[in-house]
């Protein structure tokens, strides 16, 4: 017999024959002559209700079965009498696959967030990890829908490269030879020696060789992982993240921000629809701001303000900062937090950041202090979007590399892209993770990953 999950029985409409569920024992109560199971399969938030009865061959086993057990039940689907079910199945035969010892950690309690990151690898059998990881995987389809249907092709590009593509230094190197031997060339190791011969890192973006590809296929996306040694132990930063690129060829700084704009739009309405009864979980027990959070997202027009104007707007604010705000700073996640959570109460976008504080790849203004650069901040997060009209002139990108040191024969490849038919062109990074986390109004990144990766953490 063929296994049902139980969320397709939530839609049958009329009582079925006979069914076969499969899945763990979150609960199990005794009453006289009955015991009455609920088994979750994580297709869905919602438990099966089984009612066994004295009657079945097995009973005693049965009435000896843990949480966290695996049972396999054949039965008849029968309307529930309780409350928030539809239906409920009448068993005529459990089998315990494998029976749990009471040292099982998810005992019915409520438990921390901290616990349950040390437990890993048990985490998604809760509701609200389930919950979590059943989103991610319906946002990560959303996001291949929203390109695929406005024609962008989808490029994988390489997680091993040669280049540091933020100009940040935060790379995880790579390599292949020995630690305890590592073979020296004028008192440094000689990476002529390793197995790609010569410096390797995990990439930090993909968007150098996305450019590659818009200005041979148009618009392209990359969705991929991405990796940043940067040793901060915050709750919105993680070593190992995913990171959606969208790169348009024929495209200037304001297309770039439409795009950034609708997708925001576009994924947070249909992550509504698709994961309504996950998404509920997260307003009743995570976030009571939730839903006006995100119908603020999908229904408000994102504000624009150049970053003069961020500054402006900060320093005026009534409002006692850790970092101080001046031009030519860096934004601090409080200063984004106020924008967009306090001063403007919707998504803002900031445009046109001084270039010293941005990578060398960003087109240069006409003014030529600023970079066409934009960042996207958003309530709860700060900045989930960064993004960027590109330099599309030799000159001015080799002035520019020059400037931050970069070694033009490295990037000779990049720099042949506006020797040959080189188009204005722009792009943006979207912090998969980050989105989860507006999503969801979980708080901590660690939480919306299966298996985080952060400083001081290897486990699982
Ligand atoms: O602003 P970033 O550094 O931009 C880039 O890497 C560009 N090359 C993207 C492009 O134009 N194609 O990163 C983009 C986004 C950030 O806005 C943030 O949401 C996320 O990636 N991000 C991180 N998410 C989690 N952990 C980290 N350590 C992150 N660093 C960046
Ligand atoms: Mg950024």
């Amino acid at each position: 017999m063929k296994q049902t999950k139980i969320v397709d029985i939530l839609n049958v409409e009329k009582p079925a024959d006979t069914v076969l569920v499969k899945g763990w024992v979150r609960t199990r109560r005794d009453s006289k002559g009955f015991s009455f199971v609920e088994l979750n399969d994580g297709s869905c938030l919602k438990n099966m209700q089984i009612i066994t009865d004295s009657n079945l061959t097995n009973y005693d086993d049965i009435c000896r079965i843990t949480t966290g057990s695996a049972l396999a039940v054949t039965g008849k689907l029968v309307e529930s009498p309780g409350k928030g079910q539809k239906w409920e199945i009448h068993a005529d035969s459990v089998t315990i696959i494998s029976m749990a010892p009471e040292t099982y950690p998810l005992q019915k309690k409520r438990h921390t967030d901290e616990f349950l990151r040390t437990i890993s690898h048990l985490r998604p059998r809760t509701n609200k990890y389930s919950a979590i990881f059943r989103i991610r995987s319906e946002l990560s389809f959303l996001i291949h829908k929203f390109f695929r249907d406005r024609g962008f092709k989808y490029i994988h590009t390489p997680i091993i490269t040669g280049s540091d593509c933020e100009g940040a230094g935060e790379m995880f190197r790579v390599t292949a030879l020995e630690l305890e031997n590592i073979p020296k060339k004028d008192g440094k190791p000689d990476l002529t020696k390793d197995f790609f011969g010569g410096e390797s890192n995990l990439t930090v973006s993909g968007q150098l060789s996305a450019e590659m590809f818009a200005l041979a296929l148009g618009d392209v996306y990359t969705f991929g992982p991405t990796f940043r040694a940067e040793n901060s132990n915050t709750r919105r930063h993680a070593a190992e993240f995913w990171m959606v690129e969208p790169e348009m060829a024929f495209c200037d700084l304001e297309g770039d921000m439409d795009l950034a704009e609708t997708f925001l739009k576009y994924l947070t309405e249909n992550i509504m629809e698709a994961c309504k009864e996950d998404l509920e979980l997260f307003y009743k027990f995570v976030d009571k701001t939730l839903f006006d959070t995100l119908s603020g997202i999908v229904e408000s027009g994102f504000e624009r303000i150049p970053y003069k104007k961020a500054v402006d707007i900060l320093t005026k604010a009534n409002k006692k900062f850790e970092y101080d705000v001046s031009f030519g700073n860096n934004l601090q996640a409080e200063h984004e937090r106020y924008l967009a959570e306090e001063y403007i109460k919707k998504p803002v976008i900031v445009y046109d950041y001084p270039k010293e504080i941005k990578p060398f790849y960003m087109r240069i203004n006409d003014d030529n202090t600023t970079a066409a650069a934009m960042d996207v901040l958003v309530p709860r997060i700060g900045e989930i979007i960064g993004g960027s009209q590109r330099e599309e002139r030799l000159d001015f990108l080799e002035t520019r590399m020059e400037e931050d040191g970069l070694k033009k024969e490295h990037y000779w490849w990049y720099l042949d892209s506006r020797k040959y038919g080189s188009v204005p062109h722009s792009g943006f990074g979207l912090g998969f993770e980050r989105m989860l986390m507006l999503i969801t109004g979980v708080v901590n990144i660690r939480d919306v990953i299966p298996f985080p990766r952060t400083p001081g953490s290897i486990e699982f």
